[in-house]
């Protein structure tokens, strides 16, 4: 949530009975079907959510802490989950029944995990059961309540201090205040904490990463800054600590300085669409982003000091605002079979609902809404919960109380949201079933090793040793390689995710011995031998230095072409999309397998990939170019 916003008015408050409706069944853990998120049965787990904040603190940095006044909107939220001093939880959680919620986007500070001091009873008044807890304690506590309803959660890392997010705060970056390794170590503490609760059903790593007062975060080029490396490494981390729990990446917020005439925008998930990642185990990402009416692609969404001439979204015509969100956010989730086709969460939007309405926000949340609606999109609302006196207070809230415990709900009248919510929620979209569909995945050697299979890590360690690595996930093979040595494309494609022996035995390749015809004469031939397919390779400066082959699981066939791609892009198809943007590159067809890659080191030549030799599948599955034959989208053999 980022800034800060305006006016209030008197609102007379009906209170209402509220309609209890629980949470759907469902069951965990979640994973993705490309741009689904589907429970443990393969059906469709639509995130429905709302944002439930306080736990990551309400504090605005200045003045005594607990002086109500000095929290955002006046609301103390006292590090805990907000509502808790006045209203009985079990309230809270009839209201986001009643909301037709599911999942929740519960924040959390890094400064609230290490908080030992218990909250003070008044802080509690309402929930005498949370006396003499420490805010983690309370934390744990609401996640249980929360998941024996069958809501799931997410947690959210949204600050390290106990903050009102979002400016120039010392929370920029997830490294702004300590060490990497430090942030990791703090999600392994949570992750493995709630580990056994199959309802905590995702790790969102953090919150609105941004330009701190010198530098602006990066999605890729290495460095402290690349926030595109530093998640996937943390996921990498998280996931092998617990491979069940679904990672959670936003793109980034803001760079730039906030200046007319300077440059600066809200990348967002625009350079998804070059650089994505490839978790260890498939099927667990989630991309995110935020939006509001008051920020804008180049807007910084302040009044006053960092205000610029830049439109906001809520300035922007329903045309205008469709297209932007599309090419920042949700292109990833509608373009199938890319690397980088995901679900994309729209985890944080939100406007003012009491105490009045600019026009241009009431069209504003139509427009939007209205866009969830046609893309399908998973949401969470920003924010749940709020404290609202004989309507004076924040207003943002679906769900308000005041001091006696008295709520002013979205349903009780008196919030023009009201209708657009009920759209919003009411709209289904696709339910039922999800077909599995094929995966595509980058292998980046951008900045190092990227050795994405479990099985490697754990069996073969440094398969070449000094050389840089990469390999694809176990239920992966690789089927694009670029000139430029650092890019390989995996995929499932056709064999779907069994191909990999139950033995996953491998071979490293460093030399011809297994090189029959001679199918790139002049070259240097890496094969791999019968019955193995290429999985990985791993290179020194550009040059190839070995073939990771794994055994196959099935009898492979042998007719084979070679594929060369060294004076320019010599790819079977679209698919996958574009893997190494401005650089050459071959791939397979959807029938084929690597089966060795030819280079050469003569005069000119630096040894890097030039072509591959491309294998063809097994009969039964030739079906790419055979769809009329055979009716063929995937062959799901695991
Ligand atoms: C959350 O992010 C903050 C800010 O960088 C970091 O200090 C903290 O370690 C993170 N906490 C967890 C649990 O990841
Ligand atoms: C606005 O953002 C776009 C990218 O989203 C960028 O190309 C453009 O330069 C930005 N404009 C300014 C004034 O920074
Ligand atoms: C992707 O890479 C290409 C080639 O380097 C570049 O022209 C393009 O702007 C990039 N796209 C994004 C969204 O970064």
């Amino acid at each position: 949530m980022m800034f800060s916003f305006g006016a209030i008015s008197l609102w007379l408050c009906l209170v209402t009975t509220g309609i209890l409706a629980s949470v759907p069944a469902w069951t965990p853990p979640l994973s993705t079907r490309g741009r689904y998120v589907v429970d443990a049965d393969g059906n469709r787990f639509k995130l429905k959510g709302g944002n439930w904040h306080g736990a990551s603190g309400t504090w605005t940095g200045s003045g005594d802490i607990n002086d109500d006044a000095n929290h955002h909107a006046n609301e103390n939220a006292h590090t805990m989950p907000l509502g808790l001093q006045y209203v009985p939880i079990d309230q809270i959680l009839d209201s986001f029944e009643e909301l037709g919620i599911n999942t929740i986007r519960f924040q959390f500070s890094n400064a609230m995990l290490h908080d030992t001091t218990p909250v003070q009873d008044a802080w509690v008044a309402a929930n005498p059961q949370f006396k003499g807890m420490t805010p983690l304690q309370v934390y744990d506590v609401v996640i249980k309540a929360l998941t024996d309803r069958g809501f799931a959660v997410i947690v959210n890392n949204h600050t390290q201090l106990s903050l009102w997010c979002c400016g120039v705060d010392g929370n920029e970056r997830w490294d702004e205040s300590q060490s990497f390794d430090t942030w990791v170590s703090d999600w392994l503490f949570v992750v493995n904490r709630y580990k056994d609760n199959k309802r905590v059903v995702g790790a969102d790593l953090y919150n609105e990463v941004r330009r701190d007062i010198l530098t602006d975060p990066t999605w890729g080029g290495g460095g402290n800054a690349d926030w595109q490396s530093a998640s996937q490494l943390g996921a990498d981390q998280i996931m092998l600590a617990n491979p069940d729990i679904l990672i959670i990446v936003e793109g980034i917020n803001w760079i730039g300085l906030p200046v007319d005439g300077l440059p600066h925008s809200r990348p967002t998930l625009t350079p998804v669409a070059n650089l994505s990642h490839t978790l260890l185990v498939s099927g667990k990402l989630v991309y995110s982003a935020h939006f509001y009416s008051y920020t804008g692609p180049n807007h910084s969404g302040a009044t006053g000091i960092g205000e610029t001439t830049d439109a906001r979204y809520r300035d922007l015509s329903r045309a205008d605002l469709f297209a932007v969100m599309n090419s920042e956010a949700s292109y990833v989730a509608l373009t199938e079979e890319m690397h980088y086709t995901a679900p994309v969460w729209m985890s944080e939007f939100g406007v003012l609902g009491r105490g009045g309405q600019g026009t241009s926000d009431a069209a504003w949340f139509g427009n939007f809404v209205d866009y969830l609606v046609q893309t399908d999109a998973d949401f969470a609302f920003w924010p749940l919960v709020g404290y609202l006196t004989n309507g004076v207070g924040n207003g943002w809230a679906l769900m308000n109380w005041d001091a006696t415990g008295k709520r002013t709900g979205l349903f009780d009248g008196d919030d023009w949201r009201e209708a657009a919510w009920n759209e919003l929620i009411g709209s289904a979209g696709a339910t039922g079933a999800m077909p599995a569909v094929p995966e595509w995945k980058l292998l980046t050697l951008d900045n190092g090793d990227f050795v994405q299979s479990v099985s490697v890590r754990t069996n073969n360690g440094d398969f070449d040793n000094g050389a840089t690595k990469g390999a694809c996930p176990d239920n992966l093979r690789l089927i694009g390689l670029s000139h430029s040595s650092t890019r390989g494309l995996c995929t499932d494609y056709s064999y779907g995710p069994g191909l990999w022996a139950a033995d996953r035995a491998i071979e490293v390749v460093f030399d011809e011995r297994h090189v029959g015809a001679d199918w790139a004469s002049g070259y240097t031939k890496y094969q791999c031998p019968a019955g193995y397919y290429a999985s990985g390779y791993a290179i020194r400066g550009v040059k190839l230095s070995t073939v990771l082959c794994a055994h196959a699981s099935q009898t492979l066939g042998t007719t084979s072409r070679t594929v060369w791609f060294d004076q320019g892009d010599n790819r079977a198809d679209t698919l996958g999309g574009d893997f190494a943007p401005s650089q050459y590159k071959g791939s397979c067809e959807g029938d084929e397998y690597i089966g060795g890659v030819a280079f050469s080191t003569s005069l000119f030549r630096n040894g890097a990939p030039s072509a591959i030799l491309c294998v063809s599948l097994l009969p039964w599955a030739l079906c790419y170019h055979t769809c009329t034959i055979i009716p063929c989208t995937y062959f799901n053999k695991s």
